[in-house]
């Protein structure tokens, strides 16, 4: 039969909604991150989420309502560097670890996370 996908693996959109509701949790504290983000967490949330989802096998909402996702060229217009970027995987490891999946899961889902976070840096270091 087919394979079945890490979204299905991990129990589908609600394990989504509660790793992007914890990860958000983090940014609306965060002093670094929280002036980037739009007033309204709440749209932005759904972004990242139905992007996830879809990334990982589920509903390919995320592109139907946003198109292809070029996701640096969206994030173009945010300065991120180094400490942006550390503090952007520092709420999404705490989101993470909030799911309690198996660890082989966890990690799969932490490399790409990770991965992706450096692939997003667009600004140099102060000198
Ligand atoms: C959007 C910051 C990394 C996925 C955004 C937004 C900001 C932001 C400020 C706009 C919020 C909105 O209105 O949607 C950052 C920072 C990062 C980072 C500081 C640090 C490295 C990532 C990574 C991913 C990602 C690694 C994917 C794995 C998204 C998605 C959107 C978004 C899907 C919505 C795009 C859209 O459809 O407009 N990000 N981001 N971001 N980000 Fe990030």
């Amino acid at each position: 039969g087919e394979a079945v996908t890490l979204y299905d693996a991990v129990g589908g959109e609600p394990t989504f909604r509660k790793l992007v509701d914890e990860f958000y949790a983090g940014i609306a504290t965060d002093p670094l991150l929280r002036p980037m983000y739009p007033e309204d967490l709440g749209p932005a949330a759904d972004r990242m989420r139905l992007f996830l989802m879809q990334y990982w096998g589920g509903p390919n909402t995320y592109s139907a309502q946003r198109g292809h996702p070029r996701l640096r060229m969206r994030h173009a217009p945010f300065r991120i560097g180094g400490a942006e970027r550390d503090a952007w995987l520092r709420h999404m490891r705490r989101a993470v670890d909030s799911l309690d999946l198996p660890a082989a899961t966890a990690t799969e889902l932490w490399n790409y996370l990770e991965r992706a976070a450096y692939f997003m840096v667009n600004a140099m270091e102060d000198p």
